[in-house]
């Protein structure tokens, strides 16, 4: 029996690339280059399965692609807010992602930001390499404590929960989240939180606010103006969410009036484009999206759509189904 075809639309970790290759008949994308609308097309047309990626934009004209032989996409990553799904369901794809793999780096990454923020971090670390440091001082690049204060989620899925449990049990913090859909009880009860009834309750409460809900229509520009208003002055905001979640202009124009004090972002609307008021803010720490980019991480997700594809292939539930 011939094997199923599979696209891969971005580099994967070497060992995935290879088992994938034992397995399938596979076209790998070797330069790394993004794919654009027509190679996408074409990838749909000519293949049983394509993997896509986070930073792919499977919209409804991609996935008009005629005539469709791509039975499944299995995306590395778990956000999929870059998928259309119903447009992926109007063409009986089946869409799948990558849970659980990814949840504690994000998480780390959460943390990551939230400590550089508070203590000035990437400002130092730019003060030592400019050669700018004259020694230690009393009052030199004071920044804010983070042992004892009070972090608020929006959204209390895997990865705000892991980010929960780092910050109660490491930093001593005390959590409150909002999330319209909350975890069981149980599932949150080693952080003690406060489980509040709106994203304003948070904004109001939180020294820290790190945002986790999906990107997308549903919260699209979530975080805006006016509720930057809401949180407290000496504040800091962390998105490892998805960019599209907060308004930029309002986060700039936040950080510029000192309506909060720093920000921390992973993530950004119309990534890899950095709007160029952050990056010329010091009280903002900018990441290229690197929550899940450990290599113990990336390789599990990549196993994870392999998991996924052998079940598809076998004529089995897949294991994390989207569509
Ligand atoms: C995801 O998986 O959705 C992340 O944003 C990339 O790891």
């Amino acid at each position: 029996m011939n094997k199923p075809k599979v696209l891969v639309t971005r580099a994967w970790p070497q060992e995935v690339e290879e088992e994938l290759t034992s397995r399938y008949e596979v076209i790998l994308n070797t330069t790394d280059a993004p794919m654009n609308t027509a190679q996408l097309q074409e990838a749909l047309r000519s293949h049983d399965a394509v993997c896509p990626t986070v930073s792919d934009s499977l919209t409804a004209e991609v996935l008009g692609a005629e005539p469709l032989r791509c039975k499944i996409l299995g995306n590395f990553g778990v956000g999929f807010n870059h998928i259309d799904l119903d447009a992926a369901r109007a063409r009986g794809l089946t869409v799948t992602n990558t849970p659980e793999v990814l949840t504690d780096c994000t998480a780390d990454i959460a943390m990551t930001l939230l400590l550089m923020t508070a203590r000035r971090a990437g400002e130092g670390e730019r003060h030592v390499r400019t050669r700018a440091w004259t020694g230690w001082r009393p009052t030199h690049m004071i920044s804010t404590k983070v042992t004892g204060k009070t972090l608020g989620l929006i959204g209390m899925g895997r990865i705000a929960r892991a980010a929960a449990h780092k910050a109660h049990h490491g930093f001593g913090m005390r959590i409150l989240f909002y999330d319209p859909y909350p975890p069981p009880a149980q599932a949150v009860s080693d952080v003690h939180p406060k489980q509040c009834n709106s994203i304003e309750e948070v904004l109001r409460e939180a020294d820290f606010v790190s945002l986790h809900c999906p990107g997308g229509k549903e919260n699209y520009h979530l975080i805006n103006a006016e509720r930057l208003k809401l949180m407290k002055r000496d504040a800091i905001l962390i998105n490892t969410a998805r960019g599209d979640v907060v308004d930029d202009k309002a986060l700039i124009d936040a950080l510029r009036s000192g309506t909060i004090k720093a920000a921390g972002l992973d993530v950004y609307e119309g990534e890899p484009r950095v709007a160029e008021d952050l990056l010329a803010m010091e009280n903002v720490v900018l990441l290229p999206h690197l929550g899940s980019a450990t290599r113990e991480t990336r390789v599990a997700m990549g196993m994870r759509v392999l998991e996924n594809l052998e079940l598809f292939f076998a004529g089995k539930p897949v294991r994390d189904k989207v569509v």
